[in-house]
């Protein structure tokens, strides 16, 4: 009879089937087709209605002895994928977890912060975004003061309180808050992101690292902002290091320097980096300009203080023989693992 022999098929098929199943989701698959709601199975007695008593009951057995073993099959198969799910091979030595290790800028930072302790620095932290005031007004850069145009500026849309807001384009911002909410006498640093407007390449980048430092009291003066630089700079980059200060013009000291440092790589005697002439400008610094102290509300004639600052990423990239500012502020593990 055809229905007997169908069924016959059905159940070499799904035995064959069965045990080729390898996870659970071919496993439904099989129960779906073998024994759900639409299988042949399902469907089997609405086939057998016509046909005599005699041939139902034989047709009938066959067809509740092969449903059962199908059912089996299903549990047989369900059991070895279980089985296999918990083997587990205490011989494997498995996948080396990675060992993960910090960001050469956060390296930086905390040789940096070291550094300066030992100076007898305080390590202060500020607001990326600050006001307008404290990144110009402050520091005697009035609203058309030429000097604006150093600093191409990222604006905040919000006004708060009749103030405009911006990502701060130095970290010398920090200095008449910090003298304000500190009080003199103090020598503090501050380090981290300042943002520029400007396009990018090998040297610039819109997002960049600098470190300012202050130091307020009754006698601050130009000898010890040398000792103190000349002094970072050797315990930065690890050996004897002479430096220069030539005039330099920012509108917050008076008088202004910058300060070069004896080229590292040739020891003064030029080279490539230092285009020949044996020094690398690094920092801008100067005596604090009494404009500022009085926007801090210290008595300019008692207090004098110097201040300096300077881009670390180009210390970083000068310590490491980095090239470009890009890939130092890269997430690529390529360089990241390198140091
Ligand atoms: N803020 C200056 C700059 O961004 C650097 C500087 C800091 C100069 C402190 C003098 C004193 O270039």
């Amino acid at each position: 009879m055809r229905l007997i022999e169908d069924l016959k098929k059905i159940f070499q098929e799904a035995e064959n089937k069965f045990q080729d199943v390898k996870n659970d989701k071919e496993l439904e698959e099989l129960r779906i087709k073998y024994l759900g709601r639409k299988s042949y199975l399902a469907n089997f007695p609405s086939l057998i209605k016509n046909l005599s008593l005699e041939e139902k009951k034989e047709v009938g057995k066959l067809y509740n002895d092969i449903k059962k073993r199908i059912e089996e099959l299903y549990k047989q198969a369900k059991n070895l994928i279980k089985e296999e799910e918990i083997k587990f091979d205490f011989d494997d030595p498995g996948e080396e977890i990675e060992q993960g290790r910090k960001h050469l800028i956060s390296q930086t930072f905390e040789k940096v912060s070291k550094i300066f302790l030992e100076i007898g620095f305080s390590i202060v932290d500020f607001n990326q975004i600050v006001s307008e005031k404290e990144n110009f007004d402050y520091l005697n850069i009035p609203v058309n003061h030429p000097a604006r145009d150093l600093w191409d500026t990222l604006w905040i849309k919000n006004i708060k309180n009749e103030e405009r807001y911006l990502f701060r384009t130095h970290t010398s911002c920090f200095q008449v808050p910090i003298i304000k909410k500190i009080g003199v006498p103090l020598r503090a640093i501050v380090y981290g992101k300042v943002f520029r407007y400007e396009a990018t390449d090998r040297t610039h980048d819109f997002e960049f690292l600098q470190l300012d430092g202050i130091s307020v009291s009754e006698d601050s003066n130009l000898a010890h902002l040398k000792y103190v630089t000349r002094r970072f700079f050797q315990l930065f980059f690890d050996k004897e290091i002479s430096i220069r200060l030539r005039p330099g013009y920012f509108p917050f000291v008076e008088p202004g320097l910058e300060i070069d440092i004896g080229c590292i790589f040739c020891n003064q005697k030029g080279c490539q980096v230092c285009k020949k002439s044996g020094f690398i400008e690094v920092a801008g610094a100067g005596m604090i300009h009494s404009f500022v102290l009085k926007s801090a509300g210290i008595d300019f004639k008692k207090y004098q203080g110097y201040a300096f600052g300077f881009g670390l990423d180009r210390l970083i990239m000068l310590k490491h023989g980095i090239n470009d500012i890009r890939i130092l502020h890269s997430s690529d593990l390529r360089f990241i693992k390198q140091f």
